[in-house]
Order: structure tokens, then sequence, then C-alpha cells
């Protein structure tokens, strides 16, 4: 074969986040119950969960931001409680709350970074434009954050945290509150890191974005783990795919239900998509079913086999789906205060 080989990935070594056991205690109120995970080097760990199931928590454990109440967490290798120095080094963050300067521009709240961070002043100039360009902020450069569109902050956001370079990226909740154009031009972006070897983790609530995005999925619900998998195998594990028929004429509706009926057991009927659903019985019962529909006269838009969501294994595994909140689950705002965290270390 003389197709050229894909770039290479960083090569397998050691995982370049790891957490063992990690517990977070607010008080008596347990927020993250014994999380494990591992995060190869150039791969990309996707932490799933509803509100308030501790996605925020673990992250600020691992970047050095809140300490944990009993087990581990390296970056980079370096311990985040012994090591917290080397661990900022290594790592970048994005932040569920813009973390961006309102008044300064786009250009300027780069530089800000460049310039704590002590990099040269030559070379901050350079990455804050070179940022700014990757991130389609350059027409927006010399405005005021504040000025921003949604889209756009998180783009800054995420620039912010790339001044230095990181070879390990830590996103909460990356795209949440962006229209689907912005979510997907954030994702090339991300994709494009991932492919120069950053190892990536990012909180979702979108179950989509992890099936995007992950190479691997924990799903969390009450600070604890309750799935973990490709998202192919999560998907395999909810069961089935489904058929999915959508017929062109709202009049043959009906008529394509009873198409249906001496052949499936059971379908479920929406007529205002027009879309008759049941479960698959494979590829070979599609070729038929399709024919019958063609031999009744009946014009499809459309016919196939849909894999089961990540939703649908969120709702297979909990009863719930992940964007419903349980009757007493209370969201908390943003504008926590890490110096009012009641912390409690075991
Ligand atoms: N500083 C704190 N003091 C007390 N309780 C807290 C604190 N921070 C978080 N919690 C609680 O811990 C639980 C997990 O919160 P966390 O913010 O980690 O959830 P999350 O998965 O990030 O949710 P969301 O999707 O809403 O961002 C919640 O019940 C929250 O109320
Ligand atoms: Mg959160």
């Amino acid at each position: 074969m003389t197709t050229p080989a894909p770039a290479a990935r960083a090569t397998p070594s050691a995982p370049a986040i790891e957490a063992e056991n990690l517990v977070k205690k607010f008080g008596d109120f347990t927020a993250v119950d014994g999380i494990s995970f591992s995060v190869p080097t150039g791969s990309v760990l996707g932490l799933l969960g509803p509100n308030g199931s501790g996605k925020t928590t673990t992250i600020r454990m691992m970047t050095t931001l809140s300490p944990p109440t009993s087990g581990t967490a390296r970056v980079a290798g370096y311990d985040v409680l012994r090591r917290p120095a080397e661990v900022r080094k290594a790592m970048g963050l994005t932040a569920q709350s813009a973390t961006v300067d309102e008044l300064l521009t786009g250009r300027e709240n780069l530089r800000l970074i460049g310039d704590l961070y002590g990099l040269p002043k030559k070379s901050v100039k350079a990455r804050a434009d070179e940022l700014l360009d990757r991130f389609s902020l350059t027409d927006a450069a010399t405005k005021v954050a504040k000025s921003y569109s949604g889209g756009m902050r998180r783009r800054l956001d995420l620039a912010a945290s790339l001044v230095a370079a990181p070879p390990v990226l830590f996103l909460d909740e990356p795209t949440t509150g962006l229209d689907p154009r912005s979510r997907n031009e954030l994702w090339d972006v991300l994709r494009d890191l991932v492919r120069d070897g950053t190892t990536l983790l990012l909180t979702t609530q979108y179950l989509d974005e992890a099936d995007q995005l992950a190479d691997n999925v924990i799903v969390i619900d009450h600070g604890k783990v309750i799935a973990e998998g490709t998202p192919l195998q999560l998907k395999d594990r909810s069961g089935a795919a489904s058929l999915v028929i959508t017929v062109s004429r709202p009049e043959d509706v009906d008529g394509a239900a009873r198409v249906l009926a001496g052949r499936i057991e059971e379908y479920h009927v929406d007529h205002d998509s027009r879309r008759i659903t049941a479960p698959s019985e494979g590829v070979s019962a599609l070729a038929g079913i399709a024919s019958a529909f063609s031999e009744a006269g009946i014009e499809l838009d459309d016919i196939g086999l849909q894999r089961p969501s990540l939703d649908d294994v969120f709702l297979s595994l909990t009863g719930r789906r992940a964007e419903e909140p349980e009757a007493d689950a209370s969201n908390v705002g943003d504008g926590r205060d890490e110096t009012t965290e009641q912390e409690q270390r075991a």
C-alpha cells in the first residue's frame, strides 16, 4: 500500500491525566464520590453528566483550584497536591463561566495572560495574534470583550487557555449556550488541537458533543461513575438501533403504519413529523420493508437504522434524560467564590 501513514499521534505513553478515587465533600455533602479515570496522552475524555453531577468539582480538583478531600490526581505525571506549580504549567483551563476581562480587547486579554505567564514580550505578541487568527477573532481583536457574541467569547476563553501552549487542556462545558454553528466551529478547533497532540478532558451535558469529540466517555451522576467506554460501546449497551421511516406525504402515514403492522410487532407513529420508529430487526429486514412500501405506492423521504444516541444511553442508565433536572436538584450559579468553599480534608 502506498497510502501515506496518518500523522502520528503522541506515543501511547504514560497517561496525561489520572484520577484515583477522587472524593470531594462540602460539609456533609459528597459532591464527588470516588471517581477514577485515566486519559492517555493525545486522547480526549468526555466527562458527561447532568447539572450538579460533579463535573465542575472534578475539574477544579484536577486543576489545583480545589483540594480533593481524598484520593489522588495527576496531570502530566505531577500530583495536584504535591506539585501544583508543575501541574499549572502543564495545563490550560477553560472554565464554565467566562474568565476574560470584559473591559479589555480580545488582543489585550491574550497579551495580559502571556505577560502573567512571564513569556517574553515579543513571543507574547506573536502568540496573541496567532491565536486570534486561529479562532477567527482577528477582526474583533481591537474590540472590548464586552461587545463579543457568546460564540466569540467562548472562542476567546479557549484562546486564553492556550496562550502558554499547554499539552493538557481542561474544558468545562466549552459549548454551553452556543448556537449550532458556533458549536461546530469550536469542535473543529478542538479536533485540530487534539490532532496536534493535546490531551483533552472536557465536561459536557450535550451527549452529542461527547459523541463528536471524545475517544472515551465516563458518565457521572451524583458524583459517581455510572458508565464508561467509547461512545460506541455506550450506545451499544443501551440496546439495538431503531428503524426510522419518514413518510413523504402526511396522508400516507396511516397506510405506512398498516404496511408495517403485518411485519413488525411494535412501532410508534408520529403524525406531526410523519415519522414511524420501531425496534430494528437488522439490515435484511430493512430491505424487505422498503420494498413493501414501494409495492404499496407509499413514498418515503427516508428509511434507515439509527443508532441510539448518548441521550438514550443516559436514559437507559438513570431512567431520566440528562437535561431533565431531578425534582430536588438545585442548580448552582457560576459565581461561587473559591474562598467561601467549606473545604474538608480527611
Ligand atoms: N463550593 C461549594 N459548596 C457547596 N456545595 C457545592 C460547592 N460546589 C459545588 N457544590 C455542590 O456539588 C454538586 C456538584 O456541583 P458541580 O458544580 O460539580 O456540578 P456540575 O456537574 O458541574 O453541574 P453543572 O452542569 O450545573 O455545571 C452540586 O450539588 C453543588 O451544589
Ligand atoms: Mg459545572
